[in-house]
C-alpha cells in the first residue's frame, strides 16, 4: 500500500555511549514517547522542506539541516528520482541536540516516507548506510547506534560491525529521563574524547573507554536477569567515567545527584552529553514520581518515563 509517511523515534543509550565509537558494546533503547514524522507531497519546483521541530531547526542548526537534506539527496538518489517536484514535511516532538537521536530519528523518517511515496521497498541495511552518510555531517563519526535504534522496534545491544543482537527488557524497573535543557553538539564531545586520546601519553582514555564497554556487557547481563540495583550501579559508574573523559557538565551532574538523593538506582548521562538529557533508575512508580519531581526541582525542563519491562510498553 502506497503511502506518504515515514516515522522514527527518539533514542535512549542504557550504556555505552562513547565507548561504542571505538568499538566497544552498548544498549540502547528506542523511546517511541518522543516522535518524528515526515511526510511527502507532489509539489511542483526544487524540493521544499518545511520543519516544525520542536524548537525550529533551520537557524540554530544548521547541521541538522544538512545532514537531512542530504538524507533526502541520497533517497532520490538512490530512487533515480530528481530532486524536485516534492514538498517534505517533517514533524518532530524529539528535542534536539539533547542525546535523543534527533539527527538520526530525522533522516530515518524521510528515508522512509520518500521511499513509500514512491512505493519502493527500503531494506534496513540500505536505510543504515544511507542514515549513516548523512548522520556524518551531524556528528562526524557515528557509531551506527542512534540510526540503529531510532528505527528499532526493540532494545539493541550493538558493537560496531557485530551482527545486531535486539534483545526483550523484563526488569521490574523505569527510567526516568530529565531534560537539562541545554543543548549538547554530540559532533564536539566525540571530537573532544578523540582529542584527548590522540594527546595524552599513557592509553588513560582508552583504558576508560574499554571499562563503558565491559560495564555494557554487564548490564546486559543484570538486565537479563533483572538486577535493577546492580544496573544502578553500574549507571553510577558509567557516569562518573563519561564525567573523567569529559563529557559530562555542570547541567547532568546536578540533575544525575538529584535523581540519587531522591532514591534512584543509579543515574548517569545518556548520548552526547555536554548538556542534553541524564537518566535515572527507578524501583517502582512512586520512586519514579519521587525522582521526576526531584529533577524538576533541581532544574529539569522536561522529565518523560518508561518502563524497563517490554511488556508495560515500551
Ligand atoms: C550519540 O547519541 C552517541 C555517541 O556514542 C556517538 C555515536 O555512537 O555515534 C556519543
Amino acid at each position: 500500500m502506497t503511502t506518504n509517511i515515514g516515522k522514527a523515534h527518539g533514542k535512549i543509550i542504557l550504556m555505552g555511549e562513547h565507548a561504542v565509537v571505538y568499538g566497544e558494546p552498548s544498549i540502547a533503547l528506542p523511546f517511541p514517547a518522543v516522535e518524528m514524522i515526515a511526510s511527502v507531497s507532489a509539489y511542483e519546483g526544487p524540493v521544499r522542506l518545511d520543519c516544525s521541530y520542536y524548537h525550529g531547526i533551520a537557524d540554530d542548526m544548521p547541521e541538522i539541516l544538512q545532514s537531512l537534506k542530504k538524507a533526502i539527496e541520497l533517497a532520490l538518489e538512490s530512487l533515480k528520482q530528481p530532486y524536485e517536484n516534492l514538498a517534505i514535511n517533517i514533524e518532530s516532538a524529539i528535542p534536539p541536540e539533547r542525546g535523543m537521536g534527533s539527527s538520526a530519528a530525522v533522516a530515518v523518517a524521510v528515508t522512509r516516507a520518500i521511499y513509500n511515496y514512491f512505493n519502493a521497498d527500503l531494506d534496513h541495511g540500505r536505510l543504515m548506510h544511507m542514515v549513516n552518510i548523512s548522520e556524518k555531517i551531524a556528528h562526524g563519526n557515528p557509531s551506527g547506534l542512534d540510526a540503529l535504534t531510532t528505527s528499532s522496534l526493540s532494545p539493541v545491544y550493538y558493537r560496531k560491525g557485530a551482527d545486531i543482537i535486539p534483545f526483550s527488557l523484563k526488569m521490574d524497573a523505569y527510567l526516568v529521563v530529565g531534560d537539562t535543557g541545554v543543548t549538547g553538539q554530540t559532533k564536539e564531545a566525540v571530537q573532544s574524547i578523540a582529542d584527548r586520546i590522540e594527546k595524552e601519553a599513557q592509553p588513560i582514555s582508552r583504558e576508560k573507554i574499554a571499562l563503558l564497554g565491559k560495564l555494557a556487557n554487564h548490564a546486559k547481563g543484570f538486565l537479563e536477569r533483572n538486577e535493577a540495583k546492580e544496573l544502578g550501579e553500574a549507571m553510577n559508574q558509567a557516569h562518573l567515567l563519561l564525567a573523567e573523559l569529559g563529557v559530562s557538565n555542570k547541567e547532568l551532574d546536578n540533575l544525575v545527584s538529584a535523581a540519587r538523593e531522591a532514591g534512584a538506582l543509579g543515574a548517569k548521562l545518556t548520548g552526547g552529553g555536554r548538556g542534553g538529557c541524564m537518566i535515572a533508575l527507578a524501583n517502582n512508580q512512586s520512586e519514579t514520581e519521587k525522582i521526576r519531581l526531584a529533577l524538576l526541582n533541581a532544574g529539569a525542563v522536561t522529565t518523560w518515563m518508561t518502563s524497563l519491562n517490554q511488556e508495560e510498553g515500551l
